[in-house]
């Protein structure tokens, strides 16, 4: 098993497929996931190859393209790795690594936990707040043609309802539900600690954005 070559190959593989993917979950993504991911595992005993392979191919198929199936990106990517004769063991931990990194950390029971897993769930994390998560999150408003705020619903005011529906609301409350949330569940000292910057700037972003809402006083 070359792995230099296979890491290459699969690079090649995802470009490929990701072509045209909207910018959220793009090879640019990856490419981010990828290298804070080498380096969260600088200060983490894991293998370097599994670490690679999960980032690389933990977006494969959003399963929100493919009518919510969840199945279809551990079935590419598998299909690929067998293709390049990495061994089973190792295809197999890359898959569980697919399956579990989008766990909420909330409702489901947790199934399978791997110190490669933390890592790459750490970087596809923290790729979802600072200043691309701040770009990433109003991109997808956009999408979803979102209002930015609505001052009637404020975040607080907006979860407490009971029926709140995750996911429904304006761009600033999704900071409310999940941005701000992420610093506290990340797994590893390096993922922590970058976490904490990134947050702090979405803080500031916060408080200069309700400021400018305000008017100028
Ligand atoms: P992930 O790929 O991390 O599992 P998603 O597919 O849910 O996350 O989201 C992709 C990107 O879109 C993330 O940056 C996320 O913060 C953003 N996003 C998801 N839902 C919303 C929303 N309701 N409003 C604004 N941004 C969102
Ligand atoms: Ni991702």
């Amino acid at each position: 098993m070359n792995k230099d070559l296979i890491i290459n190959n699969t690079i090649v593989f995802v470009k490929d497929t990701l072509k045209g993917a909207e910018s959220g979950h793009d090879w640019f993504h990856i490419d981010r996931v990828y290298k804070n991911a080498l380096l969260i595992s600088k200060s983490e005993n894991v293998d370097l190859f599994v670490v690679a392979l999960g980032a690389l191919l933990h977006d494969i198929a959003d399963s929100k393209f493919y009518g919510g199936d969840e199945t279809i990106g551990p079935k590419l990517a598998k299909e690929f790795l067998e293709l390049e004769k990495v061994d089973e063991k190792i295809i197999q931990h890359v898959i569980a690594i697919i399956e579990n990194i989008s766990f909420k950390g909330g409702k489901e029971q947790k199934t399978f936990s791997s110190k490669e897993l933390d890592v790459v769930q750490d970087a596809d994390r923290l790729d979802a707040i600072g200043a691309i998560g701040i770009a990433r999150a109003f991109n997808y408003g956009g999408f979803k043609n979102n209002l930015l705020y609505d001052p009637d619903l404020p975040p607080q005011m907006y979860m407490n309802k009971a029926e709140y529906k995750k996911g429904s609301g304006t761009t600033i409350n999704h900071f409310y539900e999940k941005l701000l949330l992420l610093k506290d569940l990340m797994n590893t000292v390096t993922g922590k600690k970058i976490a904490q910057k990134r947050h702090e700037f979405m803080e500031v972003f916060l408080s200069q954005f309700f400021a400018e809402w305000e008017g100028e006083k």
